[in-house]
């Protein structure tokens, strides 16, 4: 275990918060002029007064819809080739036309449904004034060429690309997503409603359910006129969180089913900064995985935590009352105004009808390896910082934060081992074929989720207490002050790639480093 050296940082740097948000809008014109076309817009927007479109004002409207999934597109003898297309689009968000950047119009974006060993081949077409590319984040795939290559691909407007991407045959299941990964842009896009599931299927025997479902989760704030608003300095710091949580772009959407069913959730936490936590009470949830890592057996939990970019598998066995999924309180140490507020009701899980005969029990299935038995060809630590330099004034958040390009975050760079991300510096060279320790070390007064493409993590020490059960995962709370261990397979796949902090807005103030895995 590292002891770090340094003197660890504990209060908010920034005393006064200014307002959330500062009334730019992320969709310009085009979208000003389509909302002038949406009659009847601003009516609702009377009628559910100032405060926009706040959860009590989306909830009366949207109740009773039932959840509704994204288009779903399945591979077909080992290859799933789609069009994307990114461009402004009105979508129905929470029950209410909104004005989102949209995959193939729709948010969230189609799931894609793949199988190990498939190909997958997405052109991606930006019909957007700015750059965008595409992450398949968590699949374990070739960072390299025009796969996974978050490094060296920028899909300028007007332009497309054309990924191909390899699933290896034995590629573990489980839900994943894609998203944009341009520097600077990312929280911003995704906020805006760039995301989309995907799904490697099981490869062994298949787990008896009645349904089987996607839930995105996503949270966003738009204004009265459906806009994204912009994120002043001072909440992309914090690590912005949205006042609307959706799951499948809907408020509080119902899922229909009779008792004694089991259903499959896919459950993919796609916001931006937003660490949930779920619980839904009167049934019984069993998880099968936690982003690529499925679990061997099925493992009875009451509360589940998906952090932001992660992912849950779970089983539903429906209870004999309807019940709500709850997202509870998940405290993330941000600096400042304390605990994010919990979301609440997410959904409901509407149970009706006769109840429906059990069904056969959930087969046992091929864990992933304990890597705390191979001894690491190398052990790093990686230390989460602050740069508060900044250019040479430190930033009080006083709204001059932007320097005119939207996305400065208050005069704050955020480093890995005292250094803002490069694109052209490879931080850490792993050999390919040897299993690393990582430790993430926080000298931050902030909770950092901390992300690596392509390779899994297993988290083997938080806070220097060892972590019993096999888990992996492809993203790991490093809480402020504190550090978390993981170890990593480089296996499979050479090539430059990036680790960094899912709060998107650190990521896109500078808490990214290049990783490179070579052969021999
Ligand atoms: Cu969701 Cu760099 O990743
Ligand atoms: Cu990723
Ligand atoms: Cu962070």
């Amino acid at each position: 275990m590292t002891a770090p050296d340094s003197p660890r940082t504990g209060p908010d740097p920034t005393p006064v918060p200014p307002p959330d948000v500062a009334g730019r809008r992320l969709v310009p014109d085009l979208s000003r002029r389509r909302a002038l076309q949406l009659g009847g817009l601003g009516l609702l927007g009377l009628a559910i007064g100032a405060s926009g479109w706040g959860p009590s004002a989306g909830l009366a409207l949207a109740a009773a819809e039932s959840l509704s999934e994204p288009e779903t597109l399945h591979s077909a003898n080992g290859l799933l080739r789609v069009r994307l297309e990114v461009a402004e689009a009105t979508v129905t968000l929470g029950g209410r036309p909104a004005h989102m950047l949209t995959y193939n119009g729709t948010v969230p974006g189609p799931t894609l449904r793949l199988r190990p060993g498939d190909r997958l081949q997405v052109e991606l077409v930006n019909r957007l004034s700015v750059p965008t590319n595409l992450h398949t984040h968590g699949l374990h795939v070739s960072p390299k060429g025009n796969a996974d290559n978050t490094l060296d691909v920028h899909v300028h407007p007007g332009e497309s690309f054309q990924y191909d991407i390899q699933l290896p045959d034995d590629h573990p299941p489980g839900p994943f997503w894609y998203h944009p990964h341009e520097h600077h842009l990312v929280a911003d896009q995704i906020w805006s409603g760039l995301y989309g599931g995907i799904v490697v299927e099981d490869a062994g025997p298949q787990v008896p359910v009645t349904r089987d479902r996607v839930l995105v989760v996503s949270d966003t704030t738009l204004d009265d006129a459906g806009h994204p608003v912009h994120v002043a300095g001072w909440e992309r710091m914090k690590g912005r969180e949205g006042r609307l949580v959706l799951v499948n772009g809907q408020l509080t959407p119902t899922l229909e089913a009779r008792p004694g069913e089991r259903e499959r959730w896919r459950i993919i936490n796609t916001c931006t900064s937003r660490f949930l936590k779920l619980r839904l009470d009167g049934h019984q949830v069993d998880l099968l995985a936690t982003d690529i890592g499925r679990l061997a057996e099925p493992r009875r939990v009451d509360e589940v935590e998906v952090l932001n970019s992660g992912r849950v598998d779970v089983l539903v066995t429906v209870g004999e009352r309807t019940g709500e999924l709850q997202g509870l309180d998940n405290p993330r140490t941000r600096g400042g105004d304390g605990p994010s507020g919990a979301p609440g009701a997410l959904a409901t899980l509407q149970v009706s009808g006769s109840p429906v005969p059990a069904l056969p029990p959930v087969p046992a299935y091929p864990q992933l390896p304990d890597l705390r038995g191979v001894e690491p060809a190398a052990r790093r630590t990686m230390v989460l910082g602050f740069d508060r330099s900044g250019g040479g004034h430190e930033d009080h958040g006083g709204g001059h934060e932007d320097h005119g390009d939207g996305h400065g975050t208050g005069g704050m760079v955020m480093t890995i081992d005292g250094r803002p991300f490069d694109h052209a510096r490879t931080d850490h060279v792993t050999r390919l074929g040897t299993v690393e320790e990582w430790t993430y070390v926080n000298h931050t007064g902030m909770d950092h989720p901390m992300h690596l493409h392509v390779w899994p993590m297993q988290v083997v020490a938080v806070d220097g207490r060892p972590v019993e059960d096999v888990v992996y995962q492809d993203v790991v709370r490093v809480s402020a002050g504190g550090e978390t261990t993981v170890r990593i397979p480089f296996e499979d796949f050479d090539g430059r790639t990036v680790f960094h902090c899912h709060i998107n807005d650190h990521e896109d103030a500078g808490m990214m480093a290049v990783v490179e895995a070579r052969t021999g």
